[in-house]
């Protein structure tokens, strides 16, 4: 691999216990939700294998729960179960053609296990109050504890029977191992509790059994949260006591869900100095910082700093898995940024394979149509907005010969205004690197064209792809919709009441901009709970803390009645009461209209047309952008 000037540490290989990383790009653990049958199959490979093919370093295969009490999902991995050897060592197999190292991360989730997906009881170090529900957790025993050993042992063998070079420990996040090394969890009055020696001794228990699996050639690492509190010390102790290889320093907890995957508005390689404290105790241990490291030049400059060895860039590589590859050649403009609005989690939160707002081949690398032997087909895309942007990327990128009409000056649509959203800047990026791409592929585009059906027809295209977006919802005068606020239409000075029919972003962002015009804002939210949307994504203590900060007052459980100039009439869910609120300036955040009449007008004219993203239906950025996918790819998402 070549190396840019700007990157000479990132791109500079390191050994750890005779493995050569290529690189310091370390592709962190995350539930993928890939699992078939408990058996990684052809998407795992297929993920994993891209990754590795775009020059990941270490690749920490999605975890294996050691114990019938320990996963999330119904997808995770079983690693005593028929076929998973096999099929890891397939992943292996694939990782290591490319020169990737890859070892396997080995979890209980403890209080935060699923205990819908176990049916199980949940395990922590003391009885205490389930986190997110009304029992109680169950605090190990001896024969409990026995068990966890023997199922970290039996996992760490499956692991080396599939080819991994090695084991990582998630003992993060308010899990079960770092809930036994929490003094504010652990009160038990055992060998397992009271002093930091007695409280990591369930960790080193671990760790020395599982030196003993893996053997002294292979890999031993672990993963400590610094939402531990004593994080440092932890981390030294089991450095000093223990043979591990690698310390990586995650943050969070789910308590705190935005600090482990950091949503966009946090700032950019926050895990970093997290990460540089545990590096200045431990000069002689590779220590991984992560969080946020969402660009080459942040991996570099933590590196340059010193705050660590080797940098997570998890995101980053779920949106680009070429991001190591491009930042060797100094392809820098062409990487796809991750842009943190963590649809990824929030799929697997919702028990679905995690999927990507950017990268929509993501988890589909093995069915994407390739460009060779397509092509030659004729492409019209009418609307400039992310849908059209991707589908006039993404056929270009088949070969196909594109023409993209937008009516405006400008491309971007809708997310040119959602990016004016404070905090949510990074929408943009989605626009940014697609009209960089069309530039680069060579995409003729069309600025204040002409969309009419004939002008369309008159192009002869083979297909049209119809992204011309939505309509605001319609309000009586007086009353402005959030599209109105974010370009620029002030309501009348005084209070405001901002009526959130969405739950995402935009209300929120809405009512932060109108409060830090110095009004009184209220948000009323008649979708369910405030920031209902953001919830899955860990962004919504995020969200509530701006709001909060912004002076946003919160009106939730009432659905609307009636929204007029100055007045907004609600009525309470729980028994009918109702309630006016007066303002000054009312703003709508609420369901739009598809704009999608084309799609007749062109098939009266024997055109093959088919609408995407808000033309078809009005919904978020990430269904636009995989709707344009597809359209340019005939290739199906599900
Ligand atoms: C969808 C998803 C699932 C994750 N699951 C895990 C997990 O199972 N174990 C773990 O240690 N970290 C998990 N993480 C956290 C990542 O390893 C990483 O710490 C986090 O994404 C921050 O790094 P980034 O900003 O480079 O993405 C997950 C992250 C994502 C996006
Ligand atoms: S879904 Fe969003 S946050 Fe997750 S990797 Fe893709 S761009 Fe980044």
């Amino acid at each position: 691999m070549p190396v840019d000037e700007r990157f000479p540490r990132l791109l500079s290989p390191l050994a750890v216990r005779g493995h050569e990383l290529r690189n310091r790009i370390v592709f962190t653990a995350h539930t993928t939700s890939f699992g078939e049958g408990g058996v990684p199959g052809d998407r795992a490979v297929a993920y994993y294998e891209a990754r590795a093919a775009g020059g990941a370093a270490l690749i920490v295969m999605e975890p294996l729960p050691v114990h019938p009490t320990g996963g999330v999902t119904p997808q995770n991995y079983r690693f005593d179960g028929p076929g998973f050897v096999d099929g890891l060592r397939r992943v292996v197999d694939a990782v290591h053609r490319h020169g990737a190292t890859l070892v396997s991360q080995l979890y209980h989730l403890g209080p935060n296990a699923d205990d819908t997906a176990t049916l199980r009881e949940r395990w922590a170090a003391s009885e205490r109050a389930v986190p997110d529900g009304p029992g109680m957790l169950h605090a190990l025993d001896e024969v409990d504890i026995a068990a966890l050993l023997e199922g970290h042992e039996q996992a760490a063998r499956a692991a080396v029977a599939g080819g991994a070079d090695g084991v990582e420990c998630m003992f993060a996040y308010d899990t079960l191992v770092d809930g036994f090394m929490a003094a504010r969890w652990n009160r038990r009055t055992d060998g397992y509790g009271g002093s930091l020696e007695n409280r990591m001794r369930l960790a080193r228990e671990i760790l020395a059994a599982l030196r003993d699996v893996v053997g002294p050639r292979r890999l031993l690492g672990v993963t400590l949260s610094a939402g531990l509190g004593e994080y440092v010390d932890a981390a030294a102790h089991l450095a000093e006591r223990c043979d591990v290889d690698y310390v990586a320093i995650g943050n969070g907890s789910y308590s705190a869900p935005h600090l482990i995957i950091p949503p966009m508005g946090t700032p950019l390689g926050m895990g970093v100095a997290l990460a540089a404290p545990v590096k200045e105790r431990l000069p002689g241990v590779a220590i991984v910082a992560e969080g946020r490291i969402n660009h080459p030049a942040l991996g570099e400059r933590a590196l340059t700093e010193g705050a660590c060895d080797l940098v997570g860039m998890t995101r980053a590589m779920i949106a680009d898995p070429d991001m190591p590859a491009k930042a060797a050649r100094g392809e820098l403009e062409t990487i796809r940024p991750c842009i943190g609005d963590n649809l990824c989690i929030a799929r697997r939160i919702r028990k679905f394979p995690i999927a990507c707002l950017q990268n929509p081949a993501a988890g589909f690398e093995a069915a994407q149509p390739r460009p060779a032997g397509r092509g030659g087909r004729r492409v019209v895309v009418v609307g400039g907005g992310v849908a059209g942007l991707e589908a006039a990327r993404r056929a270009a990128e088949l070969g196909d010969s594109v023409t993209l009409v937008e009516r405006d000056p400008e491309l971007g649509g809708q997310v040119r205004l959602l990016e004016r959203l404070p905090g949510r800047e990074e929408y943009g990026l989605a626009v940014d690197w697609r009209r960089r791409e069309l530039t680069r592929l060579g995409v003729d585009v069309r600025l204040r064209g002409q969309a009419a059906a004939d002008d369309i027809a008159a192009l002869r295209p083979d297909l049209v792809v119809v992204a011309t977006g939505s309509d605001p919802p319609p309000v009586a005068e007086g009353v402005l919709t959030s599209a109105d606020v974010l370009g620029r239409v002030s309501p009348p000075p005084g209070a405001a009441v901002v009526v959130d029919e969405q739950g995402h972003h935009e209300g929120f962002g809405v009512a932060e901009l109108l409060a830090a015009g110095g009004r009184q804002v209220t948000l009323v939210a008649v979708a369910g709970r405030a920031g209902s949307e953001l919830d899955d994504a860990f962004a919504l203590p995020l969200g509530l803390e701006r709001l909060r900060t912004a002076g946003v007052a919160v009106i939730e459980g009432y659905a609307l009645d009636e929204i007029g100039p100055g007045r907004v009439l609600l009525r309470r869910v729980y028994d009918g009461r109702p309630r006016t609120l007066e303002a000054e300036g009312v703003v709508l955040a609420g369901r739009r209209s598809a704009r999608g009449e084309l799609v007749p007008l062109l098939r009266a004219r024997g055109v093959a047309a088919v609408a995407v993203g808000d033309a078809r239906a009005p919904r978020q950025v990430a269904d636009a952008i995989r709707e344009g996918h597809a359209a340019a790819g005939a290739s199906a998402l599900a």
